[in-house]
């Protein structure tokens, strides 16, 4: 296949069945696998529609080089710059200094400029340091992915389709998925709901952490819980909360690679931890007909390596 550019490799990635994973016969886990995106994650439909977004509403205009400024954990980071570099913008990230290197090694590849922030100042010590920044340089572009309509958009209309494009002949009981703007939870839980009214759409936090009390504790798992109910964040649509720590997590992240070789990062580990939850808690039903839970995987294990050391 000839592609225009890497734009175009965006979404339709592939899920994987891992039933075998957690082994009770009668619940179904599958896992779609947005590591197959450009850069590795989600993160990218994201980008790319707050991107293209931006350009029809005149406030980015393609090779002017003008610059874009975004408070993000890395991936969407790495979204953005890689549409930045198909489409002609400069990039400056602010990261919180606790998470992955890795990334910001990758993200240094493209010529991005990175800044800091300090970590000990809260979850959201990045979106408040690019808001400082913007401020001082009006001409930035932020696309401010926890407000932007754009986010969530893109799950609505692509990552929700794909998923009712594979599930045609069965029924998914729930969808568990890590909450960091929200985006992808908002964009794919309100279409699964529509589709599947029973469907139970279940969020995944750091212990410590109850996001639907707004109370948030500083934690390890990079991508989730950032220290604010995002505004692109649709409650209504949250049927419950699922606690996981950063060990439960990390055991995953290698148990599934080492079963599996599904090469998932820690966020996706906090993701199998909550189903091996939910199947837990189904193993002590009588079951009378087959569950399917679908989840995530966000980014790669490649990405957290430091981690393992
Ligand atoms: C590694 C990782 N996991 C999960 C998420 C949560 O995704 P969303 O922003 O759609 O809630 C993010 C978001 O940046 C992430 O980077």
């Amino acid at each position: 296949m000839i592609y225009p550019s890497m734009l175009e490799l965006v979404g339709n990635t592939p899920v994987i069945e891992i039933s075998k994973f957690f082994g009770f016969p009668g619940v179904h886990v599958y896992m779609k696998m947005e590591t197959f995106n450009p850069g590795g994650s989600h993160k990218i439909r994201a980008a790319m529609n707050m991107i293209l977004d931006a350009e029809k509403q005149g406030i980015l205009s393609p090779n002017e080089w003008q610059t874009i400024l975004e408070p993000t954990g890395g991936n969407t980071g790495l979204g953005i710059a890689i549409v930045a570099a198909c489409r002609g913008y400069k990039v400056k990230l602010v990261i919180p200094d606790n998470y992955s290197p890795d990334k910001q090694k990758k993200l240094k590849l493209f010529g991005v400029e990175i800044v800091l922030s300090d970590s000990n100042r809260g979850g959201n010590s990045h979106g408040e340091l690019a808001m400082e920044i913007q401020l001082e340089n009006y001409d930035y572009v932020m696309l401010n992915q926890g407000q932007n309509p754009a986010n969530p958009d893109i799950h609505r209309q692509t990552t929700a389709q794909e998923i009712l494009r594979d599930f045609r002949d069965v029924s998914i009981d729930y969808f568990v998925g890590g909450i960091g703007t929200g985006g992808h939870i908002t964009g794919i839980g309100e279409v699964l709901k529509q589709e599947y009214p029973k469907a139970q759409i279940v969020g995944v936090q750091p212990r410590g952490c109850d996001l639907l009390a707004n109370k948030f504790v500083l934690h390890q798992i990079q991508g989730l819980a950032v220290g604010i109910i995002p505004k692109v964040l649709n409650l209504e649509i949250i049927d419950r909360m699922i606690d996981v720590t950063y060990e439960e997590s990390l055991a995953m992240m290698l148990a599934a690679t080492r079963q599996e070789a599904l090469l998932v990062g820690l966020s996706s580990g906090a993701n199998l931890a909550a189903v091996s939850k939910i199947v837990e808690e189904l193993r002590g039903k009588q079951l009378d007909r087959p569950i399917h839970i679908l989840t995530m995987a966000y980014d790669s294990v490649f990405d957290y390596l430091n981690l393992l050391e």
